[in-house]
């Protein structure tokens, strides 16, 4: 099973928080933006520094600088939203596509509702997702991204399913996923078990 599981105990105590019953929206959207950004700043590790001359009070020196690698930031609606804020306090430069998927009631397979994405030349995305449960949603969007000719994207979620990451190791094995917490399995609704309930539901406050 190819995942990197970011359990800083900073991030396993948020995660905790999140999940019990009795923490309410406002909350709940405040730890997702946090543990967002906790795990941001792993995946972007990799991103190039170059060389650029300035001058502090004191001297000259050469500093570092993020090089111009363009990157997009993908939320996969509608719980993915609750995860945008957070990369872009470590990177507002990136720019925000979305992707809409709705399960069809007679196939279960997703279907395309909503994709609007930046240029997507030289630009590395990042889909971000609360949940990675059956894998389906997280799947069909990066098979969105790819036909759109995008070539490098990570996968972030805060909590899966062990068949979720099988999904997306099949479909995609060129896709790395980074997930806050591996949970136990998914339940006979498709819900995660411990999991922490309807991520939309818990962020927007509906039922
Ligand atoms: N989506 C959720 O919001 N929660 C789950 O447990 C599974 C899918």
């Amino acid at each position: 099973m190819q995942v990197q599981i970011m359990d800083h105990p900073l991030i396993q105590h948020k995660v905790t928080l999140m999940r019990m019953k009795e923490t309410g929206s406002k909350d709940f959207r405040e730890l997702l933006e946090e543990i967002t950004m906790l795990m941001g700043y792993e995946i972007t590790r990799d991103l190039t520094l170059e060389d650029v001359a300035i001058e502090t009070p004191i001297t000259k020196m050469t500093g570092k600088q993020i090089s111009g690698k363009k990157l997009g930031i993908v939320p996969v609606l509608r719980a993915g939203l609750g995860m945008v804020q957070g990369m872009l306090n470590l990177i507002p430069t990136a720019k925000v596509g979305h992707v809409g998927l709705y399960r069809d009631p007679e196939t279960l397979k997703p279907v395309e509702y909503y994709c609007k994405l930046p240029d997507v030349e030289d630009r590395d995305f990042i889909i971000v997702d609360p949940m990675l449960a059956t894998g389906g949603s997280a799947s069909a969007a990066i098979t969105l991204l790819k036909e759109r000719g995008i070539k490098h994207i990570k996968l972030m979620c805060l909590v899966a399913a062990p068949a979720g990451i099988d999904v997306i190791n099949t479909d995609h094995p060129d896709v790395k996923i980074f997930v806050a917490a591996l949970d136990e399995k998914l339940d006979e609704h498709g819900y995660i078990v411990p999991g922490l309930g309807d991520a939309g539901d818990r962020i927007f406050g509906t039922k």
